[in-house]
């Protein structure tokens, strides 16, 4: 009942075929980086704060070859982005300055990614597939910059790719995003598609960057994730509404960021700002408290215990952040209505886009078959487990 994940070495075939018969020619070179789901700690990366994400199983693959250009072409394949659609633009040898944004919309995050690029740039063929669905809060546009980032390390060579590390590369997808996608995101995304491991959880300290991985190995719980199939897209004014707003918040608790905060300090001066901002100010004081014990729970074994913390998450995210909508709060609640479920939560920016539910094995089918008749919309399912972080393909 579940969708299917399209394995990667079928996206690597579909990839390779397409390569073939649209540039004539053999790829040598292929990638895949993977979209995430966040488990806890939403909207805290750009606050300095902690995020609970995994790397899924849903991944975006390239496959190309350098050429003598002097263009860069880029075809796609996906259904969501538009179907067989291929793309030019200059390379940018001498001046990044010539690579702007443009049509078609998917392209600019591979433009992006060769601006920001640590290292040399040289003209390439390349093929795009992906089973990440789009505007669905599973980091779609961050395993494109990511995949995109590795694509050309390996255009490089192995030993050039060795000379930046993996967090100088997600800093540099993340201004990708900035610059050529408009969305003042945190690092949550491009990290964990670059970082995580199989098996495992990754928390991120966004003020630090460091990495913790955290074991998942609960063998009778799954994660469900629900796509209400309701596009979000974060490049509107929600996004980086929030994200003044929280600027704002601190400025007036007199921190550098809501990282650091209590919430004893929030309440102290609660009557210095409007409630929108104390509410704010909440929902991630809160949540980075959150990961915190999140992750306590999951060291314990505690599911029951991480499940409440989910909906806690969700409901501060839904009350006080303001970012869930009617369709997602729909799918939380038919979730918690069913015997089994440990916890379910919105997860991503928001405003659409997908739920994250921790359940029992025994209880999926029974979660599955109860939104399907419940639900108003039309929603589709993906059971998945902590996968890797992006990787090289052989060819
Ligand atoms: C989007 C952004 C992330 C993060 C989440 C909310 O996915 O890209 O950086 O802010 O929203 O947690």
């Amino acid at each position: 009942m579940a969708q299917e994940i399209e394995d990667v070495f079928t996206l690597l075939e579909t990839a390779k075929t397409l390569f073939k018969s649209h540039f004539k020619n053999e790829p040598n070179v292929a990638v895949c980086a993977p979209g995430r789901v966040n488990l806890l700690g939403e909207h805290t990366d750009y606050n300095d704060g902690l995020v609970l994400p995994m790397a899924l199983p849903l991944v975006t693959v390239i496959v190309g070859r350098k050429t003598d250009g002097p263009q860069c072409r880029v075809m796609t394949t996906s259904e969501d982005l538009k179907k067989n659609s291929c793309t030019e633009f200059d390379c940018p040898l001498e001046d990044r300055e010539s690579l702007t944004p443009g049509e078609p919309s998917w392209a600019n995050y591979v433009k992006g990614v060769l601006y920001f690029y640590k290292g040399t740039l040289s003209p390439f063929d390349a093929v795009i597939v992906s089973s990440v669905p789009l505007g669905g809060g599973l980091s779609s546009s961050a395993a494109i910059e990511v995949a995109t980032y590795m694509f050309l390390d390996q255009l490089n060579g192995e030993k050039k790719a060795s000379e930046v590390n993996k967090k100088e590369k997600a800093l540099a997808c993340q201004q990708a995003e900035h610059k050529f996608a408009n969305v003042p995101c945190g690092i949550m995304d491009q990290f964990v598609s670059f970082m995580g491991e199989k098996g495992n959880a990754l928390q991120i300290d966004c003020r630090s960057l460091e990495a913790t991985l955290i074991p998942m190995a609960f063998p009778d719980a799954a994660i469900v994730i629900c796509n209400s199939n309701v596009k979000h897209t974060l490049s509107g004014t929600e996004y980086p509404d929030r994200r003044r707003q929280c600027e704002e918040a601190a400025k007036i608790l007199g921190k550098p960021a809501l990282r650091d905060p209590t919430y004893d300090e929030l309440q102290d001066k609660k009557d210095k700002m409007d409630t929108v901002t104390f509410n704010r100010a909440k929902h991630v004081i809160s949540e980075i408290g959150r990961v915190t014990d999140g992750v306590a729970a999951l060291r314990k074994a505690d599911l029951t215990e991480f499940g409440r913390l989910m909906v806690q998450s969700h409901n501060s995210l839904r009350d006080d952040f303001e970012v869930s909508c009617k369709e997602l709060n729909e799918l939380v609640v038919i979730a918690l209505g069913t015997k089994g479920v440990y916890g379910s939560r919105m997860t991503g920016g928001g405003f659409g886009g997908c739920t994250v539910t921790l359940v029992q094995q025994s209880a999926v089918n029974d979660l599955i078959g109860r939104i399907k008749k419940e639900y108003e919309g039309n929603a589709t399912f993906y059971i998945c487990s902590p996968s890797s972080g992006a990787k090289v393909l052989s060819v």
